[in-house]
């Protein structure tokens, strides 16, 4: 059998090429070819730039990198989600072609976050064109459901292929509290609840740390929304981890709202993992 490529979506946007960029580490890193893919919309003639200029910037990131290219007719994101369903990972910029100015996210890549099954990274910087950063921690967003684990897992290989820290970042509010305790009490001590927390933290990754013994660890219990808490700790990171739901969200596909927020405005490269 073939191994399972790592994917990249090319539509000749420079925001596209930063991805490929992305991809073609990850691929190296992974050893695993690079397949990039463009998609022609359907009764008009493919052309070959995006992907003779995909494939050079591949090839210049990772000399000696097995590329491949695939052409693709019909709407962009269902030929992407279709291709996703033999790859190990989908890697998409955050703008294309179309979208119009102030746009935060492209509906292709919104798309694949959503509905992609396997996961998805979208390579956004402050800056469209912005190449991705290779400094920096890997941080992961952690909630009390296993929802998250696949996201602890994908983080803990991305963190230890990179030689980087690893960040686990457990947000909680008054808000979240109410889930808990049918009767908020009036005097709640938030010591003990912040304590609480952290321990909630720790059970999570408990067990993480022993397979990755290399990896160094940091685990922040932030008292802030979700959204709020993740992107002040994702400043300076080279990568944001996050799993496609929380635990409020209906199983299913689709993507969490904390998900989609942190996918609008973050300012490094974010990837969902389902
Ligand atoms: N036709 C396409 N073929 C291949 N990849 C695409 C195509 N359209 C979009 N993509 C991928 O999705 C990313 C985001 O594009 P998109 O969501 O279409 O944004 P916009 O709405 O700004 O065009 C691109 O950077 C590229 O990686
Ligand atoms: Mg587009």
């Amino acid at each position: 059998m073939n191994p399972r490529s790592i994917l990249a979506g090319a539509d000749g946007s420079p925001s596209a090429l930063n991805a490929v960029r992305w991809a073609a580490r990850e691929a190296a890193s992974r050893r695993l070819p690079l397949r990039l893919v463009h998609v022609a919309p359907d009764g008009r003639q493919p052309g070959d730039r995006p992907l003779e200029e995909a494939r050079r910037r591949a090839e210049a990131t990772e000399p000696g990198l097995e590329v491949r290219t695939a052409t693709r007719t019909g709407p962009a994101a269902a030929a992407l989600i279709d291709e996703a369903g033999t790859a190990s990972l989908v890697v998409l910029g955050s703008h294309g072609l179309g979208g119009f100015p102030g746009m935060l996210l492209g509906s292709v890549s919104s798309a694949l976050a959503a509905h992609a099954p396997c996961p998805v990274v979208v390579v956004r910087g402050t800056l469209p064109d912005d190449p991705p950063p290779e400094q920096g921690p890997v941080v992961v967003g952690v909630d009390a459901s296993p929802s998250s684990d696949a996201a602890i897992a994908f983080a803990f290989d991305a963190a230890g292929r990179r030689g980087a820290p690893l960040t686990a970042v457990h947000t909680w509010t008054d808000m979240s509290l109410g889930e808990t305790w049918s009767v908020l009490p009036i005097d709640v001590d938030y010591d003990e609840v912040a304590e609480d927390e952290r321990r909630l933290l720790a059970e999570r990754l408990a067990g993480w740390s022993e397979k990755y013994p290399d990896v160094r660890l940091i685990q922040r219990t932030v008292r802030d929304r979700p959204v709020r808490g993740l992107l002040a700790a994702a400043a300076g990171a080279q990568l944001l981890v996050v799993g496609s739901r929380g635990r409020h969200e209906h199983h299913g596909m689709g993507l969490g709202s904390t998900s989609q927020s942190l996918l609008h405005h973050a300012a490094c490269p974010v990837a969902v993992v389902r």
